[in-house]
């Protein structure tokens, strides 16, 4: 700049740094107006960068505006003082236009820096989703809770057992035909799936010895091909009573008691004899219909009963087993299917539907 200017009058000079400077700075002009949109922000950060470089070219200790100032010193005496206040009033005026800009900038920067940060707190919030728990929990804590309250422990036992558990402690010898009934699903070196959850019996008599109340919940495994009434998997509850003189009377006042609760008072029981290895007598239990009470109707199919499961007397060779003596002590059993009894409640017609977790199904039963 000096070398272009060096001809002219130290006067001239100075005119042309000013214009030279109003050319530098129309280029920020319009910052204002374009740098509003949030995505400028960076761009009058860059920009207040430049001004930066602008103003040290301008009025750094290289400049036009330094090196004239150097001049005053040499001009005619009459000159001096005239052309000092002339470039002290240019330099006043250029550095007023850099704050200027800069300001401009810096304020720009602020408010769309707090625009961006700014929350609107009318959007509406994102509603959460809570779940809730599966029909079949739902009714394995409603059997807990009846069970808890007549003083039974709840017994959390092993999936994977031995044939000893789920067959010969249960007085179900090797090539007893109860087991083809139960096939299950092996695994290797003896171990498999247990098939009834009776095999808790067996566990929570050597455990706690007796006398011994106890219900046991759980998945019990067996080899069916699934259809609207077999699952391969399905829920199971365990109910075992042991002590000093327990009788048959026990047991059907239990069951009794517990459809009372689950069902209603003027829910009835009826016991069918039957036959199951580990019981001696052995029934099966039905509950006169929650829905018609009796006359018969489409949840009972048409007989006024609904079955609850099995029961009965625990045979003696299941209490030696166990290491219980059944010459002081007896009891009852009995075992009830979870899943029968919920798809029966929320008149299920298929009970696989329990188990595709198809939340359009599952959320019925909030
Ligand atoms: N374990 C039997 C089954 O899976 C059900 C059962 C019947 C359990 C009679 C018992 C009982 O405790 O006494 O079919």
């Amino acid at each position: 700049m000096r070398d272009e200017h060096a001809q002219q009058t130290p006067a001239k000079q100075l005119e042309l740094i000013s214009e030279a400077l109003q050319t530098e700075l129309s280029r920020f002009s319009n910052v204002q107006a374009r740098a509003r949109a949030k995505t400028l922000l960076s761009e009058a950060q860059k920009q207040l960068q430049e001004l930066k470089d602008v103003r040290t070219k301008f009025l750094g200790k290289k400049s036009g505006v330094a090196s004239l100032k150097k001049l005053i010193g040499r001009l005619p005496s009459e000159e001096r003082a005239a052309f000092g206040q002339k470039i002290q009033q240019k330099e006043d005026e250029f550095v007023q236009a850099f704050d200027k800009e800069e300001a401009l900038r810096k304020s720009f920067i602020e408010t769309a820096r707090i625009e961006s940060e700014s929350l609107d707190v009318t959007i509406p919030g994102r509603r959460p989703r809570p779940g809730h728990l599966h029909p079949i929990t739902l009714m394995r804590q409603r059997i807990e809770d009846i069970f808890v309250s007549l003083g039974y422990a709840v017994e959390d036992d092993r999936e994977i057992e031995t044939d000893f558990y789920n067959f010969d402690a249960l007085n179900i010898p090797e090539g007893h035909p109860a087991r083809d009934q139960q096939d299950t699903f092996y695994t290797t070196d003896g171990f498999a799936l247990r098939s009834q959850t009776s095999t808790v019996q067996i566990h929570a008599m050597q455990r706690r010895g007796a006398p011994v109340r106890m219900i046991a919940p759980g998945r019990v495994f067996r080899r069916d091909t699934p259809d609207p009434t077999h699952n391969p998997m399905f829920y199971q509850v365990e109910g075992l009573c042991v002590d000093r003189g327990i009788t048959m009377a026990h047991l059907k006042g239990t069951l009794a008691e517990f459809v009372h609760r689950l069902f209603g008072p003027e829910t009835r029981t009826r016991f069918r004899p039957s036959y199951f290895p580990f019981t001696e007598p052995s029934a099966e239990v039905d509950y006169s219909c929650f829905n018609c009470g009796g006359p018969g109707c489409r949840i009972c199919k048409w007989s006024g009963w609904i079955e609850l499961g099995g029961s009965g007397m625990v045979h003696p060779n299941v209490l030696r087993a166990a290491n219980v003596d059944p010459e002081q002590f007896t009891g009852f059993a009995f075992g009830l299917g979870i899943d029968r009894t919920c798809a029966r409640i929320y008149e299920l017609d298929d009970i696989r539907l329990l188990f595709e977790n198809d939340v359009r199904f599952l959320e019925q039963f909030r």
